[in-house]
């Protein structure tokens, strides 16, 4: 959604961005009042999520505007701790529309299974395994009525050979279509059915059954061009780009680089119910695809001189099943998003993770990250000075306007009465 009314959405009050996010999304007065209910989620809910509970705990949930995303308008949920993240993310959407916005694209979600066999020869294990396929596939599928009634589920067998310091190994390979779910159970319990049948096959001895998180066939991918003069001008352009080039050819600047992209793709991740640290980790593996760790984006220049963005990502992501299911919190997130498949969903999380990205790299490449930071994080050291609720907003923008934001400036004022 543009910011195009009179108020922009970070003006308004509580009441009022609910309202619009409200309108924009259909969402029900139920699930507005879910909003407002804060963590949307009772301790017998969460009791009965993980174990030992002892209470639940809240994080803030903002939105993330301007997003335009393969020719569709989004209002974007985003729970993280940092400040000016969704202040980034928004603005670099707001550059980003001038010229369409983003154009997104995702795999199917394909996960994998593995299946770890010793105690073989896996040259002569392997057509073995192979000429039993379809036997395979078919008990793996024979796990999960909901996928094989949709045509999706275990596709397809491989195998590779490992040679270990423990001997060598057979690993089996399923690959899952997984539809709109993340998969990771779904993945497991077929492994596991299929384990006995793999060491029938073989005449070997299955010890790990387990999906991969390195999800290399669910990507997403896509870019955006940001205007030059909305840039900032050719020299910014040019110097984003060198920003990009060190992160390119430096894995010490391209973790701090990618990190920046997962400020973006986790606080999306965290709003919708995802794995975040499967997302994470397949995320820092592919970034090291080609045996070096580099940048998961890259920055180009157009003939016009703009700047060109783009991005591929691992995507393991889903809109059904897991916590999505028992969150009322995460429901209303997803609503407010209306995406309505998994693959879409990949490719709005690729899309923040790009913009932020862009605004990270942006300020770093011409007046430095801390001031538009500390503006934003005023507020949070006005409160962590111990100045009251009414006077923490007095107190921010002067630390702003004297370009002095810290603890002790704010307890100084605190005790000063101004
Ligand atoms: C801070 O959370 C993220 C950045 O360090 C990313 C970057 O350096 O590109 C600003």
């Amino acid at each position: 959604m543009a910011e195009t009314n009179s108020k922009r959405f970070h003006e308004k009050d509580r009441e009022d961005r609910i309202r619009t996010v409200k309108e924009f999304s259909g969402l029900s007065e139920d699930e507005a009042e879910i909003l407002r209910g804060n963590d949307g989620i009772s301790f017998g809910e969460a009791d009965h999520m993980v174990e030992n509970v002892i209470g639940t705990m809240a994080f803030p949930l903002g939105i993330g505007t301007n997003f335009r995303i393969n020719g569709r308008d989004y209002l974007v949920p985003m729970v993280i701790e940092e400040s000016s993240v969704i202040a980034a993310a928004s603005k670099a959407a707001k550059i980003a529309r001038k010229h369409g916005g983003f154009s997104m694209e995702s795999d199917e979600s394909y996960s994998i299974g593995q299946i770890q066999v010793v105690g073989v020869n896996p040259r002569t294990a392997i057509p073995k395994v192979l000429r039993a396929s379809k036997t395979i596939l078919k008990l793996a599928n024979s796990k999960s009525k909901t996928l094989s009634q949709m045509k999706k589920g275990a596709k397809k067998v491989t195998c590779k050979r490992l040679e270990t310091k423990s001997g060598p190994m057979l690993i089996v390979e399923l690959l899952i279509d997984v539809g709109d779910a993340m998969g990771a159970n779904v993945t497991n319990t077929m492994c596991e059915g299929v384990a006995p049948l793999i060491e029938e096959i073989t005449g070997g001895r299955v010890i790990l059954r387990i999906l991969s998180n390195y999800s290399t066939r669910r990507l997403v991918r896509g870019k955006a061009v940001f205007d030059k003069e909305e840039v900032g001008g050719s020299k910014v352009v040019a110097d984003i780009i060198h920003a990009y080039n060190f992160a390119a050819n430096d894995p010490y600047r391209a973790v701090t680089h990618n990190k920046g992209v997962m400020n973006g793709i986790i606080a999306v991740a965290n709003a919708t119910g995802q794995d975040t640290r499967a997302m994470e980790a397949a995320a820092h593996a592919f970034a090291s695809k080609g045996g070096i760790y580099t940048s998961l984006t890259t920055w180009k220049k157009d003939k016009a001189g703009n700047l060109v963005g783009s991005i591929e990502v691992p995507m393991p992501v889903g809109i059904v099943g897991g916590i999505i299911n028992v969150h009322p919190m995460i429901r209303v997130c997803l609503k407010i998003l209306g995406v309505k498949s998994a693959g879409e969903l990949g490719c709005v999380i690729g899309a923040v993770g790009l913009a932020q990205n862009f605004s990270a790299i942006r300020a770093l490449a011409s007046e430095g990250i801390q001031k538009g930071h500390m503006r934003l994080h005023a507020k949070n050291i006005a409160i962590s000075a111990g100045v009251p609720k009414e006077k923490v907003h007095e107190v921010a923008q002067k630390m702003i306007q004297e370009n002095n934001v810290s603890v002790g400036r704010a307890r100084e004022m605190l005790e000063s009465g101004n």
